[in-house]
């Protein structure tokens, strides 16, 4: 039990360290649409402590609007819209309770696989806006039936958007499968921290050149702990600060939405 309080003190005090912006940097943005706030559900924050502590660090960085995204994945996070929305209840309480000044919805990360397809085929998915919905796949290997779900996907009125596709490594040896991807009517979401090098540098590679092409439509934290945050805040402070500022990402139209 002590090493638990113990624990959970040192928890405490590291966010207690996270950089608070004071000019608000990100407040361009207006919202964020990927991340993992809902505790407990998936690999994101694991208490309401937690999950309080990244949110006050995403209104201290300017965020208005909050659209939390949880990984509903069988095998690993087996979550469905009843966990999700019971989390999200959960989380807006404690935000609320704790003036923590942010709009906060929730959506989910849906990673495609067999069950997935049947899934879309049972239940309505959970969306980031009108009909779009947040779906990722391995980094490893490309799934066999990748192009058929993004076309049931369609056929169900859903339009993709591919979370982070700088980070799918067997992508980057040939270039002209993102504007495949876009063709057949996906959309992409940069992780910031991609233009940091903070996934590597062939990832880093990739997104400098979607972004220089004008690929990316929304641009995601993908926050799951407090080096996210920290990093995130960071970079405000660096040149790849600039290439947000210019570049029409859909990302504030999300705040009403
Ligand atoms: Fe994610």
């Amino acid at each position: 039990m002590f090493s638990k309080l113990f624990n959970r003190k040192k928890k405490e005090a590291v966010y207690d360290e996270l950089p608070r912006t004071a000019n608000a940097n990100w407040a361009f943005l207006g919202a964020d649409m990927h991340s993992h706030f809902i505790p407990g559900i998936d690999d994101g924050a694991k208490t309401i402590a937690d999950s309080l502590a990244l949110l006050r660090a995403m209104a201290a960085m300017g965020y208005k609007t909050i659209i939390t995204t949880p990984h509903v994945m069988v095998d690993y996070y087996p979550n469905n819209t009843r966990t999700i929305q019971e989390g999200l209840a959960a989380v807006q309480a404690a935000a609320k309770e704790n003036n923590i000044d942010l709009t906060i919805r929730a959506a989910a990360e849906y990673y495609i696989d067999e069950s997935f397809m049947k899934l879309l085929e049972t239940e309505p998915l959970l969306t980031i806006y009108q009909k779009e919905v947040l779906v990722e796949f391995s980094m490893m290997y490309e799934p066999p039936m990748l192009f058929d779900v993004i076309f049931k996907m369609q056929s169900a009125g859903y339009k993709p958007i591919i979370a982070h596709p700088e980070r799918y490594l067997f992508f980057h040896k040939d270039f002209k499968r993102y504007r495949d991807l876009k063709d057949k009517g996906c959309m992409l979401q940069l992780n910031m921290l991609s233009l940091t090098g903070y996934y590597g540098k062939n990832v880093k590679m990739i997104a400098d050149e979607l972004l220089a092409k004008g690929l990316y439509d929304y641009c995601g934290s993908d926050m799951h702990h407090e080096k996210h945050a920290a990093a995130l805040a960071g970079m405000t402070n660096t040149k790849e600060y600039d290439r947000f500022i210019g570049y029409p990402f859909l990302n504030p139209r999300l705040v009403n939405g």
